[in-house]
């Protein structure tokens, strides 16, 4: 565990995936399975990367809009893949699969020891497993900065948040991580830090601030709360104008755990 992989500033669409398909390396024939695939990418990415042949890789989320996307993407670039919805903690291939992949897919499952172990019992004797999860958010400066604006605004400031709760944020302690992929029936582990810088969305300024006052945590906060969300928005403005590049994008710090395992 410890070494530093991945690239330092990349757009926040094609980051990680590369990563973690060069680490799985897919080949053609193997039953490849992406949880909470969203819309697609990644299982697309590993589609093209293996020249897969059909069914082609398999790609799993609980959204039925964003399985629609993936397909229509699939469709539209030929490539070989296909999508079900299912909650993965629960769902069963039609076959084993050879290779487990996610990209930030993994960490919304209530009871994570058992969701492990049942992809475990559905992945072939040393079959292999990589994804990627975030750090803890306060070392993901795209996702703390936001709540940090809102702060000064708030007629009480937030309970600390359980740092192993459902969520983004879930795995951010690796040694809690190792030790539940091994008693759910994971080998040869490797957790390796991330650390990189996302462009955010947006042209400019504005935009970005905009795009982040939308983000889930801090709009319900405002909401709960009934803040005017206005001068939260200018402050936050105000904080990312010393992350912007000479082309007005915003670049902020992220950390992620690049994970890869072996089934027993
Ligand atoms: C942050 S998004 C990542 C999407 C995609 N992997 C990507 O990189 O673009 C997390 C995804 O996990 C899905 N998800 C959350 N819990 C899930 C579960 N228990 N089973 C399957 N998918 C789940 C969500 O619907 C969402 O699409």
């Amino acid at each position: 565990m410890g070494r530093p992989v991945g690239p330092s500033r990349r757009h926040a669409g094609t980051v990680f995936a590369d990563e973690i398909i060069a680490q799985a390396a897919p080949e053609p024939d193997e039953q490849v399975l992406d949880i909470g695939c969203g819309a697609g990418a990644l299982t697309l990415l590993a589609s093209r990367a293996s020249g897969a042949v059909e069914p082609g890789p398999l790609g799993v989320d609980v959204s039925a809009p964003l399985l629609e996307l993936a397909r229509r993407r699939a469709g539209e670039a030929g490539l070989a893949a296909r999508f079900e919805h299912g909650d993965a903690s629960a769902f069963v291939p039609d076959r084993p699969a050879d290779l487990v992949i996610s990209r930030f897919g993994v960490m919304f499952f209530a009871d994570p020891a058992a969701a492990f172990g049942h992809i475990a019992a559905n992945v072939r004797p040393g079959g292999r497993m990589v994804f990627a999860c975030w750090q803890s958010l306060q070392e993901n400066d795209w996702a703390f900065a936001p709540l940090q604006a809102a702060l000064p605004f708030l007629d009480t400031p937030p309970e600390p948040p359980d740092p192993h709760a459902p969520g983004p944020f879930a795995f951010q302690d690796r040694d809690r991580l190792a030790g539940l992929l091994e008693r759910a029936g994971w080998s040869n582990l490797a957790i390796d830090p991330v650390e990189t810088h996302l462009v955010l969305p947006g042209e400019d300024i504005e935009t970005t601030a905009g795009f982040m006052m939308q983000l889930g945590p801090l709009s319900r906060l405002l909401a709960s709360q009934e803040i005017d969300p206005a001068p939260v928005e200018a402050a936050l403005a105000d904080q990312l104008s010393a992350h912007q590049r000479a082309d007005g994008r915003v670049v902020m710090k992220s950390a992620s755990w690049q994970v890869s395992a072996e089934r027993r």
